[in-house]
């Protein structure tokens, strides 16, 4: 039962940004590439240009953006669309780089400012109506080149408003994507620490849209896939990054629990972790892995046979035991995962101290509600103290 909408249009395959210019040409005749600036001055990029020409497409770059991107440069880059008269944006990078051209490719569409579309406080410190994108984007296509976000296959974007220390988001159909181009190569690249936190991005998205009550077989069977394919390569993409299978398995994860969010949303981990990446400044990924095995020991015994399906998932080792001996098992698997990808898996390694916990919830509950469906939904629905709790365990 259940109504599933994908309009994620998805090539996937060692080489394929080859074939960029190929799969553009119904999207426009002037591209717009934002991309990461790791790639500027890259053969890559070159090469993505040369095969956008060879089919009449001409290009321009744009590479003034940084990780969790700020309405100004959003602001900036549909400036510079305009200025270049563009029809169409293509997105080279991580889920910086997506999520600044998905925000642009709807505020050049519908004018005025991004914060107008995405904005909950407004610089007079009221709580604004957010804008309706009326017009839909400009058409996107998106070349990730990080496994975590997933965005190039869902319908979101994360901004920042650095001025209000706020991080906030646009949902929209007409966010989606016109064609995700998953090329492997393009992440061979990326280096351990960020193989690592993006890695805890793509579980938590798969992890989270599982666990809410909204979830249906459709959306379990990715969310359950992309575990299996975390389980399979996270650990050896970190050690050897430059291993294509690897990469390409890392890849599918990301996608697939990306588009899950589409279908559910994510839930507390995120909640929380929006706090800490707008307060604290913390990166996206860390915010996620710092909580993950707080909050399954919170959920335990709730939702036994599920964390168990997880657990099995990530470790098919643990086949044979009961399912409440695989979920309990859950939390240690996930700080043996921190510990192999070696990243701090404790807040205080990012500075964040138990003093700051009041005011990490007090965001929360201005800027998320604790009655929001994304908590509401969740396998346990959390209190103030529930999440308090979390923090606390999460030191
Ligand atoms: N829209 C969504 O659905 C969604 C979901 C999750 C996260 N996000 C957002 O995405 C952002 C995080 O994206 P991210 O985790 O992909 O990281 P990122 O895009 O911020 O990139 C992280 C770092 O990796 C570098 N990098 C990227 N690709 C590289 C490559 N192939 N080789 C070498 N270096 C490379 C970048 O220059 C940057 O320094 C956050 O703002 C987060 O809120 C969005």
């Amino acid at each position: 039962m259940g109504q599933y909408s994908l309009f994620a249009n998805v090539h996937f395959g060692a080489g394929k940004a080859k074939e960029t210019g190929v799969l553009c040409r119904p999207l426009g005749r002037r591209a717009c590439m934002i991309a990461d600036p790791f790639f500027q001055d890259s053969g890559t990029l070159k090469e993505i240009q040369n095969a956008l020409s060879k089919q009449g497409i001409s290009s321009v770059c744009f590479f003034d953006f940084h990780s969790d991107p700020d309405c100004t440069e959003v602001d900036k880059c549909v400036a510079f669309i305009k200025q270049e008269a563009c029809d169409f944006l293509i997105a080279l990078g991580g889920g910086s780089c997506i999520d600044t051209a998905k925000a642009a490719a709807l505020t050049a569409q519908n004018g005025g400012e991004c914060w107008e579309y995405c904005g909950q406080v407004f610089p007079d410190g009221s709580n604004g109506v957010m804008r309706r994108p009326e017009k839909g984007a400009l058409p996107l296509a998106a070349l990730p080149t990080t496994a975590g976000s997933g965005s190039e296959a869902n319908k979101g974007c994360v901004i920042s408003n650095r001025a209000l220390r706020v991080k906030s988001g646009i949902g929209s159909d007409c966010l989606f994507p016109r064609v995700a181009i998953v090329d492997p190569c393009l992440m061979t690249g990326l280096p351990p620490r960020q193989t690592a936190y993006t890695g805890f991005d793509a579980f938590s998205h798969a992890f989270e849209s599982y666990m809410l009550n909204t979830t249906t077989y459709f959306s379990e069977a990715l969310a359950l896939q992309s575990i299996r394919f975390l389980g399979e390569s996270f650990v050896a993409a970190v050690q050897n990054g430059g291993d294509l299978a690897v990469r390409e398995k890392m890849a599918n994860a990301s996608t697939l629990a990306g588009m899950n969010i589409a279908l559910t949303d994510t839930s507390v981990g995120h909640v929380l972790g929006q706090p800490l990446s707008a307060l604290f400044h913390m990166v996206h990924g860390a915010t996620l892995a710092v909580t993950l095995d707080s909050i399954v020991e919170w959920l335990l015994p709730t939702a036994t046979e599920k964390l168990a399906r997880v657990a099995a998932a990530l470790c098919p080792a643990l086949g044979g035991v009961s399912a409440a001996q695989q979920a309990a098992r859950l939390p240690e698997l996930l700080r043996e995962l921190k510990k192999k990808t070696d990243i701090g898996g404790r807040l205080g390694d990012y500075g964040v101290k138990k003093s700051d916990i009041p005011c990490i919830l007090d965001y929360v509950e201005e800027h998320v509600g604790l009655s929001s469906p994304v908590l509401t939904e969740y396998a346990k629905a959390p209190t103030r103290k529930d999440l308090e709790d979390i923090l606390h365990a999460s030191f």
